[in-house]
């Protein structure tokens, strides 16, 4: 049975009997708003003039053609312009170059960007559809409808028809990670990174000299408890400085003979006491530059690893996991120092193919 209030009220209340149980009530809006559905579709004038359809269709092509020559541009400019990093860089050369390529980037995306835009208000269909909601799981009438719309879809985008726009959005999706690729291949270094890494400036006979002056040293300089900054000579002549005193800088100490602890092979690495340590941590590349002269402890500044340099420079605190390599010296003929050979094991902290 069900029981009608007044509609004056706005509302009417209806009365649900449930047999057998107590009665319910709930409230049935009797004022809803009447749909007042869309506004007739107006056509767009490449919805009625097919010379005009091809004229949108033309602009759709030429801001994806816009795309392709953006992405493109940016790798030529990353070509064209190399920017020497190694040697001393021209900030007006760098900022050229980066503006070049920002530009490249910019238009590859803008014009896939204003290409789809584009593609989509003036030659697809501009009516408005209504989503209805429903359950989660759709029927199967339902998803027969979503096939339909998919297809609706790609008749009225034309997505199978029109070739000309497919193809190039496609190219401008294609050419627009060209950019990306190329500058992240370009952080890589030119050469091997394994023989970069593993090798240094030092080779049999070359001299030591004092950082940064370059003075070549004599093992009768060397005094007890004393130590040297070091570096190789030439190499403040070398084209890559820098990169060059990063692996090879060397601390040069004199302990008493008797305090060495020398491994077999290893006899002759140094002279009467003197010997060399790459300053390289081991850790993390930090300068090991702390030499503290009454323990023979080597102490590096940055996370506190310490060597102990009468044990071959074994690590006896903190993060660092081996050795700091040691630098095979003699003495010429002259009284000065110089290298037997380069480092037997890559300097610094470890590194992806070390095998040591
Ligand atoms: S770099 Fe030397 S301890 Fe971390």
């Amino acid at each position: 049975m069900a029981d009608h209030g007044s509609a004056d009220t706005g509302n009417a209340v209806e009365i649900i009997a449930t047999d057998p149980g107590p009665r319910s009530a709930a409230v049935v809006p009797t004022d809803r708003p009447q749909n007042p559905g869309f506004p007739p579709e107006r056509k767009r004038v490449a919805d009625l003039d097919p010379a005009k359809e091809k004229q949108q269709e033309r602009r759709v092509v030429a801001w994806f053609v816009v795309g392709i020559i953006g992405a493109v541009g940016a790798v030529a400019a990353y070509v064209a312009f190399p920017l020497d990093t190694r040697g001393s860089i021209d900030p007006s050369e760098t900022r050229i170059v980066t503006l070049l390529i920002g530009l490249g980037i910019a238009l590859g995306l803008f014009g896939i960007g204003f290409g789809a835009v584009h593609w989509a208000k003036s030659l697809m269909h501009g009516h408005d559809l209504v989503e209805m909601r429903h359950p989660t799981r759709g029927s199967e009438e339902t998803r027969a409808k979503a096939v339909a719309v998919f297809t609706a879809g790609n008749e009225e985008s034309g997505f199978s028809r029109r070739k000309a726009i497919v193809g190039t959005l496609i190219g401008a999706l294609v050419a627009f990670p060209l950019p990306g690729i190329v500058l992240f291949r370009g952080l890589a270094p030119k050469e091997d990174a394994n023989d970069v890494l593993r090798h240094t400036m030092w080779k049999k006979g070359t001299r030591l000299t004092r950082d940064p002056s370059g003075t070549p040293i004599k093992a009768s300089e060397v005094t007890l408890g004393s130590a040297f900054h070091v570096i190789p000579e030439g190499l403040n002549d070398s084209e890559h400085k820098l990169e060059e005193k990063a692996k090879a800088a060397v601390l040069l100490m004199r302990l008493k003979p008797e305090d060495l602890h020398v491994s077999k092979g290893k006899e002759n690495w140094s002279y009467d006491g003197i010997v060399a340590y790459s300053k390289i941590c081991t850790h993390v590349g930090c300068p090991v530059a702390l030499y503290e002269q009454q323990t023979h402890h080597l102490l590096c500044p940055c996370h506190q690893s310490q060597f102990d340099i009468t044990r071959e420079a074994e690590v006896i605190f903190g993060p660092a996991k081996r050795p700091l390599p040691q630098l095979p010296i003699y003495v010429d003929d002259e009284g000065y120092l110089r290298a037997r050979s380069d480092f037997h094991e890559p300097v610094g902290p470890s590194f992806w193919e070390r095998e040591h």
